[in-house]
């Protein structure tokens, strides 16, 4: 049986990041490099095949077994809350999740408190924790106009750099969960490949250890 592992990578300037990790760590892909629209990448040599996926898609392939391990933000596993194997912190794509709002915003609790967000749950299950009741209203991208038009009070958003807040004049007020990315494994996959994936997670734990 193959013991090649199958690794979901996220599109976009994190995903370089992590493949870069893993090239160092002895799971390089020439291929992988080749100005090409395809989307998957073979080392069988090295033991590895690389598919490029959308960020907030990862999870998905890793825990339906289409992929036997993934790179994603610890925001979509609070968000979603996949069933797999969170294998190691790969301490890039640091950010944190929280509330914001506009500079000097006083909660007034007498009223409900309107949330605009892309992460619901996040949201729901960080003021269920402080018992604070809450209206949310869920929206795709550019949270950050929501309390600029009055649609909510403030926001649940990822904080990176913070520009996008003070260029809106926002600021943040809380923090919910510091996020960074993590890799994640299947949870058959790691059964059937244990020594192949132990071996992955060790080696990229080393380099990112490294790095640091
Ligand atoms: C994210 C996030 C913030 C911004 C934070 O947005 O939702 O808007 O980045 O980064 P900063 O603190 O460095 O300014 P993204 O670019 O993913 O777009 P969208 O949420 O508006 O779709």
């Amino acid at each position: 049986m193959s013991k090649t592992v199958d690794v979901a990578l996220p599109k976009g300037r994190l995903g370089e990041k992590a493949l870069a990790v893993l090239e160092g760590a002895g799971y390089p892909c020439p291929e992988i490099h080749s100005e090409s629209r395809r989307l998957i990448f073979a080392n069988e040599a090295a033991g590895v095949r690389y598919f490029w996926v959308k960020p907030s898609d990862v999870a998905i392939y890793v825990e339906r077994g289409a992929a036997d391990v993934g790179v994603v933000g610890k925001d979509i596993l609070l968000e979603y809350g996949p069933d797999v194997y969170e294998l190691a912190d790969l301490r890039m794509g640091r950010c944190r999740m929280c509330v914001a709002g506009p500079a000097g915003f006083r909660d007034n609790p007498d009223r409900i408190l309107r949330v605009a967000t892309k992460f619901p749950h996040m949201a729901r299950d960080y003021y269920a924790g402080r018992s604070r009741e809450i209206d949310i209203i869920k929206l795709n991208g550019s949270i950050e106009l929501a309390p600029l038009l009055g649609l909510s009070d403030v926001i649940v958003d990822i904080v990176e750099t913070g520009t996008t807040l003070r260029e809106n004049h926002l600021e943040p007020l809380e923090e919910v969960a510091p996020i960074s990315a993590r890799l994640i494994a299947n949870k058959a996959a790691y059964q059937f490949k244990t020594d192949a994936i132990r071996a992955m997670t060790e080696a990229v734990a080393a380099a990112v250890r490294g790095k640091e």
